[in-house]
């Protein structure tokens, strides 16, 4: 069963979670998080967890296939007391979040692609998109959404991404329980944002470096019209990619899609 007092009573988080709200079907859990936060005083924790949406998000525009009974679309709230400019860290909080959720709840070898794909075995398998409504020094709000296939299985992807993505059950053979997945999540994310909270970052940082498959590889990147290839060098205190370009000298990236070439020894 996946409902909201299942997922009450495996997770009880002290900063997220103290809302959550449950829905059969939405258009997309971060429109349905936004619109709801402008409804609060103060939306920081709550969550918005859908059973499948009609209009699912992903990065630059794309479509997120959302199909209902077998994975997890949620979006949570937050609203940290940073400057806008500093919020692209949350990404990598989130990214953080699921993978360790996934390694600890599953034993599967998860893994972070840079800027915040969730890739198993080589495969997405889930997605992180964040929106922030925010002033010139103040941040009003940012939802943190994430997609996650769980018990998905391979004919349900459309032939487009079928050799590209993969889900948890494909990758253990058997199904998982949704709610115990993401109460795990939601743990992990409010013990990353704390850390971040306290200052931390450099220590987020390094837990992201640890769990991540780009750096040091080969790689393509495709920033809109624009494709480089390099070595994906490090990643900046902004979370921003050091691209070491193959024509010379390097460049930094806020956004964009990696293609993994291959290792670099
Ligand atoms: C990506 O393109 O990799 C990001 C995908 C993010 C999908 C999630 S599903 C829950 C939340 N609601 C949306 O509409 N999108 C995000």
């Amino acid at each position: 069963m996946f409902t909201k007092e299942k997922i009450q009573s495996v997770y009880q988080g002290e900063i997220i979670g103290k809302e959550v709200i449950f829905l059969e079907s939405t258009t997309s859990t971060n429109d349905t998080a936004i619109e709801t936060g402008r409804q609060r005083e103060n939306p920081e924790g709550v969550v918005v967890v859908a059973d499948t949406q009609t209009h699912g998000k992903g990065r630059m525009g794309r479509e997120w296939i959302s199909p209902p009974g077998v994975n997890l679309y949620f979006t949570v709230l937050l609203k940290p007391p940073f400057l806008p400019q500093n919020a692209s860290i949350l990404t990598l909080v989130a990214a953080v979040a699921v993978v360790s959720a996934i390694r600890k709840h599953t034993k599967l070898p998860a893994e972070i692609k840079w800027p915040n794909d969730i890739m198993i075995n080589g495969k997405k398998a889930g997605g992180i998109l964040l929106e922030m409504k925010s002033g010139k020094d103040k941040i009003n709000l940012i939802a943190v959404g994430v997609g996650l296939n769980v018990n998905m299985s391979l004919n349900e992807f459309t032939d487009e991404i079928r050799q590209l993505a993969t889900s948890i059950k494909i990758e253990t053979g058997s199904p998982v329980d949704r709610v115990g997945l993401l109460a795990k999540i939601l743990e992990e994310l409010e013990s990353c944002y704390k850390i971040i909270l306290q200052g931390d970052k450099r220590s987020l940082i390094n837990e992201w470096i640890r769990l991540n498959c780009t750096i040091g590889r080969k790689v393509k990147v495709q920033n809109q019209d624009r494709i480089m290839t390099g070595v994906a060098e490090n990643i900046n205190e902004n979370g921003e990619l050091v691209l070491r370009l193959s024509s010379g000298g390097t460049e930094t990236l806020s956004a964009g899609d990696v293609t993994i070439l291959k290792a670099v020894s």
